[in-house]
């Protein structure tokens, strides 16, 4: 079924403005070249009433409407957005997929993941009402202490085009349940689904102001809501040069940053594995998505002695990936998201080429695409430690190959990178499972899968990979400041300096 892109503008304080440079922005469709719509395009003009609106509505009613109202108040709404995007699953899984070229059937996914997200917040929204006033024991009995939790003020939230709306609810469920107002700024390259998450917010009358919507290219409208000095937090995912421009940029006020930046993750493969069943989970970790996941495991690291059958079996795999259109029934590989990801992807396997790696499959425009930004999945052997293709992030559909003989080994060969996101082991020995688990210098592991990613279990890496969690209970810490009430209840004087005699 046809479907077009609607024309919105910026979503901010519960209505739909025109940007104040009235710029746009084409949407092209990667599976095609086609333009097909386009977005508004903010500058800092529409940042700051985008701030404004966020502060205004965090001070309506003393607060009382969002910000110190209780949790199970805000749960509400988060049920609401849930339910709604539940109700537009279909549409909304068909624009992610014109929009950023994921097959259509992990973008359906991705929708039952943004439901299930906000759901999970709203769950960890009514808890935090318990959690209000909890009692600190202190070593004196003259003193009395309490905690609360306090949504962190105005935050600006600035995500990437791999998962649109899913990395935006992760952030804005989050921050919304904690009571916190926002400024999400969605990648230019991916803004559709976002933008409709606006018209989800007016359907459900969440209070103007409390979710501002403000698309725009990076440097125009990323950099000035990091900048900007009434914005009480920044969080970010995308890549590490820009992680590091928003860090430097929140720093001159102070302000707190969250990072979730790329990542070189490895997948270690031991001798005793079910070879059909860890290929797949190979293929899965780093192929899917496009090949444009932070968290790809793109570094397999294979035990010698299986190496050979492994690989004959991961080709014959690969081939038998179906790519075509995303809209196309089956399709298990779309095109990458745009004409700069495609070629700089492409640039990657001629490096590896030049530098002397075996591009044992793929890495080329398949026969059946004449257009669209396809590539055939890579898999790159004959690999070594200070080749391009072992260190950088590709953000493709390109896997490489090394080969180890002892454990020890794996885990060098896997803590060999200055990032430290995901990091995956595939063996039927659980004690060496255990062991390597804790070896690697990763925030997430997988055991004997890769990939799968659950609303309940913190996400985010350490090294160049970034720093702070998001999802799980540590997801909302990033939104909450914590404040201490201590009481004096002792009748006594404090009695510290001599008081003047009584005349
Ligand atoms: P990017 O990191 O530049 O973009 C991510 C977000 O930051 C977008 O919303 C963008 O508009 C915004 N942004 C860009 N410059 C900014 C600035 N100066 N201040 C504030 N915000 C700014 O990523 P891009 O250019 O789309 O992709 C480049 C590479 O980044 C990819 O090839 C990939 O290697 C990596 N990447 C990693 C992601 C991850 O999840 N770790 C996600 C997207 C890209
Ligand atoms: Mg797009």
């Amino acid at each position: 079924m046809a479907i077009s892109i609607p024309f919105r503008q910026l979503f901010i304080d519960g209505e739909w403005r025109e940007p104040v440079r009235k710029n746009r922005i084409p949407v092209i469709n990667p599976a095609t070249e086609e333009i097909v719509g386009d977005i508004p395009a903010a500058t800092a003009e529409d940042i700051d009433i985008a701030v404004k609106a966020a502060r205004r509505a965090l001070k309506r009613d003393g607060g009382k409407e969002w910000a110190s109202a209780s949790g199970a108040h805000r749960a509400k709404y988060l049920r609401a957005i849930a339910a709604k995007v539940t109700e537009k699953k279909d549409k909304f899984a068909k624009l992610e997929a014109i929009d950023c070229g994921k097959p259509l059937d992990e973008a359906a996914w991705d929708m039952d993941d943004v439901a299930g997200c906000f759901e999970y917040n709203a769950d960890l929204a009514e808890a935090l009402d318990a959690k209000q006033n909890a009692p600190v024991n202190l070593p004196m009995d003259t003193f009395k202490c309490h905690i609360i939790r306090e949504p962190i003020g105005v935050v600006g939230l600035i995500t990437p085009w791999n998962y649109p709306l899913l990395m935006a609810t992760w952030k804005v469920a989050s921050a919304l349940a904690a009571g916190c107002a926002a400024v999400l700024k969605p990648s230019e390259l991916a803004s559709v689904t976002c933008l409709e998450l606006g018209e989800v917010c007016r359907e459900v009358g969440l209070p103007p102001g409390i979710l501002n919507i403000v698309t725009g290219l990076g440097p125009e409208a990323g950099a000035p809501l990091a900048a900007h000095p009434d914005v009480d937090k920044i969080a970010f995912t995308g890549s590490s040069a820009t992680g590091s421009k928003i860090m430097t940029a929140a720093a001159q006020n102070v302000k707190p940053v969250t990072l979730e930046l790329g990542g070189k993750s490895p997948i270690v493969v031991f001798d005793d594995v079910d070879i059909d069943k860890a290929v797949e989970w190979a293929l899965f970790g780093c192929f899917w998505t496009n090949g444009q996941i932070c968290s790809a495991t793109s570094r397999l690291i294979l035990h010698e002695s299986i190496a050979k059958e492994f690989l004959d079996k991961l080709v014959k795999w690969a081939k038998n990936i179906k790519i075509s259109d995303p809209l196309e029934e089956g399709c298990r590989l779309g095109p990458v998201v745009s004409a700069g990801q495609y070629e700089k992807v492409l640039k990657f396997v001629e490096t590896a080429k030049r530098e002397g790696a075996t591009v044992l499959f793929g890495g080329k425009r398949p026969q059946h695409l004449t257009k669209g930004f396809y590539m055939e999945p890579a898999i790159i052997t004959d690999v070594t430690t200070s080749m391009q293709i072992w260190r950088d992030e590709v953000f493709g559909p390109v896997l490489c190959v090394k080969t180890f003989s002892t454990e020890q080994e794996a885990i060098e060969l896997a803590n060999d990178t200055h990032y430290g996101l995901g990091s995956a082991v595939i063996s039927n020995d659980l004690e060496r499972c255990d062991r390597v688990a804790k070896a690697f210098e990763a925030g997430i592991v997988w055991v004997n899968c890769s990939q799968p990613c659950f609303s309940q279990a913190p996400w985010g890496g350490k090294k160049r990979s970034g720093f702070g969690r998001e999802l799980g209970e540590w997801g909302l810490d990033n939104y909450l400041s914590v404040k201490q009430v201590t009481h004096y209840i002792s009748n006594e004087p404090w009695g510290w300096y001599t008081p003047p005699s009584k005349l």
